[in-house]
């Protein structure tokens, strides 16, 4: 039976509860009505719409509206089912308990409950008070819900969702709430014996989650309960689907992967040239160039200080900037300076402006430039104008990425400058965070075009920022988008990246970065980063050493500081901070079609990149929890332990249960019983990662010389395999131009699956060509040249395309048990069936 009623009447133990009657079921639906059954009173909404609906086997959604009046619903931000699943065909069973009301919806394979509202749970539907309990009949941990700095899992505690203006500090789950940037109302479960499911709450307004080992209640102050459950069982497929919903990652540009300079203090063009120079003295690669505020003229929103930044001077930097293949981003901030000036004029004349009830024109707040005004995303012209400007901008500064910051939005006044508090804010049933919810933000009784309230809309204003902002790139400039963005909503990953905001220079903050990145992968945004070396305050050599080593394992690997803070270049102490930065920055490089490849995939069917290592092991227990965050993979073939206190030169790795090489010498690694072995780390060498048998990873040989990741793009290819168990291993690259807008959905990308399989006396190595869209992959792209193969019991010998002897150098290592041979003249792109001699 697909579909079981419960027809018996429990004695609800709250006196206020609903029933639900008119129970419709239908092959991929089910409809009822909630009738309150308690209390009268005006704040209730008495009579509630339930429609469950299967949408794919594996998601089910849950919608409880106002049966008799429209509620605001988040709008445009996942993408629709045509044609739902039946129940019968789904992965879940689910049961409608009718008096008091309550679901439940179990996993079909083991029977688990995945979402459950009790009947005997506090279930209130208000005008401005929401509140929804899912518990679950076993302990399970609980992944996500940001945007926060907390621990992996999360504590038993609550947790706000309402986008700030704040850096942390560390939410232990107490108030007054910690929430910070983005609001993130999604979560991955996780039981101990690695089953995972999700659920994700797709409401725009603020809210408070509070979470015990087996319960998950929700409080919102508005919108509706639209519910999303998916099945899983892995965290991948969670997070997989999760993604079919508010859309896969937007592809980055091959050079969003590379390394990038910031500071807030570059404060005019002679600064800006030094650093690029000095990048270049000490032959250290760099990829990006950005700028901060410092730029503007009085901070005044897509300007340029001429009197600093000369604007032939700045476009000739730039040009030469670009001819040596490096990429420039400057930041934008949320709100426009209220002065005579096109921008804010332009605005205006468009009527563009969130407006107040005192000022219903244009709601004043205070950013940088002094007064200020914030853009009304939800007005259609408002991405016109958004572009325009940027098109506008661009005449003087040749950008190639866009940084959107301050966009919780933030203000510092708080509601509205020179105004006490709004009467809403004031009279909140319920105020999410026990902070008054206005602090450093708009008003939330700013008016939005079409009568929209900030109230609702609050947590989107940086993640429609970051659209118009990506969609500039898109449209108008028909390139691939970079746009980091420091707020970010459901869906923002389909269009946009973020980092990870203001951080401190101290070790625990760099600590913290890890469950940071990991949210935001279940979050789908996969292209994610901590300010390296540390924002606020100063840094120190070590500190430094240790960021750069755990920063370029980041997809978004930056250097940005403050401008209070002292200068924290490679160059900025001395020898050991300058040759750990480069090995780093460098070893990034090495791996780069490795992270493009994962990138790709990511964006091609959903997943992640930089995760946490139980999503390769999801059974392994003490990843889930004890060793949750002090290692972390790239992929599923490499393990990575970084230093993450000071003064240590040693680290105490847990490795899950599977064959593990050095990836830099290619030595398997014996893992004692406990699975933890103390590795050593010093200071000026390279952070431990580890490769996984099984795998192939195509290493860029220009790593050691290349300045760009450009020209890493002309440098030969290196397998490097490493065998499990069975002897053999497998893995991907793809070719495209790195650049191009549709990529993807035009097939323009050339897709290889390689392939390793050793007998005694010989291995094959299958070149799968999965999609052969590149056309000038060829030419473009060099050879693969080098098989290096980790777990080798013996010398090769030769290495045959069909007939042709290809290989020409052979080396073999007796004690790292790791076989090199160079190859010559296998293209990148061509299948190829090699057969390896021993
Ligand atoms: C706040 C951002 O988080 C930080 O990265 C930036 O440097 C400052 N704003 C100044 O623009």
């Amino acid at each position: 039976m697909w579909l079981i009623i419960s027809l018996l009447s429990l004695v609800a133990s709250q006196s206020n509860y609903y029933n639900a009657v008119n129970i419709t079921f239908k092959t991929s639906s089910i409809s009822a009505i909630l009738q309150y059954q308690g209390t009268p009173s005006s704040s209730i909404i008495s009579s509630l719409n339930l429609t469950i609906i299967s949408e794919t086997y594996t998601r089910l959604r849950v919608r409880i509206t106002d049966l008799n009046s429209l509620r605001w619903e988040v709008p445009d931000i996942i993408i629709p089912v045509q044609s739902p699943v039946s129940f019968a065909s789904a992965n879940y069973s689910v049961s409608i308990h009718n008096s008091p009301f309550g679901l439940e919806v179990t996993r079909k394979s083991n029977g688990q409950q995945i979402f459950n509202i009790d009947p005997s749970s506090l279930f209130q539907y208000q005008n401005q008070d929401i509140i929804m309990t899912s518990s679950l009949n076993y302990s399970f941990n609980i992944y996500g819900f940001g945007e926060r700095v907390t621990n992996f899992p999360l504590n038993p505690g609550i947790y706000t969702l309402f986008s700030r203006d704040a850096a942390g500090p560390y939410d232990n789950g107490q108030a007054p709430g910690k929430n910070m940037y983005s609001s993130q109302p999604m979560y991955l479960g996780l039981d101990s014996l690695g089953n995972a499911h999700g659920g994700f709450l797709l409401n725009s307004d603020a809210m408070d989650i509070s979470v015990t080992s087996s319960n998950i209640t929700y409080r919102t102050i508005g919108g509706i309960i639209d519910y999303f459950v998916f099945v899983g069982p892995t965290p991948e497929s969670v997070v997989k689907q999760y993604q079919t919903l508010v859309g896969f990652p937007v592809l980055t540009p091959y050079w969003g992967l590379g390394y990038h300079q910031s500071r807030w203090g570059y404060n005019n063009l002679l600064a800006l040239e030094n650093i690029v120079n000095k990048y270049l003295q000490y032959k250290i690669p760099l990829d990006v160039l950005w700028t901060d505020i410092d730029c503007m003229t009085n901070y005044e929103d897509f300007t340029l200080d001429p009197a600093r930044y000369n604007y032939n001077d700045f476009a000739a930097f730039l040009d030469r900037l670009h001819a040596a293949g490096r990429r420039f981003v400057p930041i934008m901030d949320a709100a426009i300076a209220n002065t005579n000036y096109p921008p804010y004029n332009d605005g205006t004349m468009k009527n563009l402006w969130i407006g107040s009830p005192n000022h219903p024109g244009a709601l004043q707040g205070d950013v940088w430039p002094g007064p200020a005004v914030y853009i009304d995303w939800f007005n259609p012209n408002a991405t016109e104008y958004w572009h325009d400007q940027m098109g506008q901008f661009r005449k003087i500064m040749k950008f190639d990425g866009f940084w959107v910051d301050m966009n919780e939005p933030s203000n510092f006044c708080d509601g509205e400058c020179g105004y006490p508090p709004s009467p809403l804010v004031q009279n909140l049933p319920y105020t999410p965070g026990q902070t008054m919810i206005d602090t450093k933000t708009i008003d939330l009784a700013g008016t939005h075009y079409g009568g929209i309230l900030e109230y609702d809309v609050h947590n989107m204003y940086g993640f429609k920022m970051a659209i118009a902002s990506a969609t500039f790139f898109t449209q108008v400039l028909n390139t691939r988008p970079f746009v980091i963005s420091r707020s970010s909503f459901p869906s923002h990953g389909r269009h946009a990246s973020k980092w990870l905001g203001d951080n401190f220079s101290q070790f625990e903050w760099m600590a913290y970065s890890i469950p940071g990145m990991f949210n935001f992968q279940i979050f789908g945004i996969p292209l994610n980063g901590a300010d390296i070396c540390g924002f606020n305050w100063d840094t120190t050599e070590e500190l430094c050493c240790r960021w750069y080593q755990l920063g370029m394992m980041y997809t978004f690997s930056r250097n940005h500081n403050s401008n209070s803070s002292i200068s924290q270049e490679p160059w900025a102490f001395g020898p050991t901070l300058l040759s750990v930065s480069n090995n780093a920055i460098r070893a990034k490089y090495s791996l780069m079609n490795y992270y493009y490849t994962l990138m790709f995939h990511a964006s091609y069917s959903g997943g992640t990149v930089f995760k946490p290592s139980f999503f390769e092991f999801p059974n392994d227990y003490r990843l889930q929890r004890i060793h949750s965050q002090d290692n972390f993979m790239v992929g599923g073939a490499l393990l990575v332990h970084p230093v993450l206190t000071q003064g240590a030169i040693t680290v105490d790795a847990y490795f899950p249960a599977d064959i593990w090489y050095n990836w830099y010498s290619g030595k398997q690694i014996i893992v004692p019983f406990n699975r933890t072995l103390t590795l050593s780390a010093p200071l000026d060498g390279m952070i431990n990662v580890h490769m996984r048998g099984g795998h192939i990873i195509p290493r860029n040989d220009g790593f050691e010389t290349a300045l760009t990741s450009q020209q890493l793009r002309y440098s030969n290819i290196t397998l490097v395999i490493a065998v499990n168990g069975q002897g053999k291993a497998g893995g991907f690259l793809v070719f495209d131009d790195g650049l191009s807008v549709d990529t993807i959905s035009s097939g323009n990308y050339t897709l290889i699956e390689y392939n390793f399989i050793e007998g005694s006396t010989s291995a094959q190595l299958n070149f799968n060509i999965i999609k052969k869209g590149y056309t000038k992959a060829r030419g473009e792209w060099p050879f693969i040249s080098q098989i290096v193969i980790y777990g080798c019991l013996q010398p090769i010998t030769s290495i045959y395309n069909q007939n042709q002897r290809v290989d020409y150098n052979l080396q073999y290592s007796t004690n790292l048990k790791v076989a090199v041979g160079k190859i010559d003249h296998i293209f990148p792109d061509e299948a190829y069936n090699l057969t390896i001699n021993f």
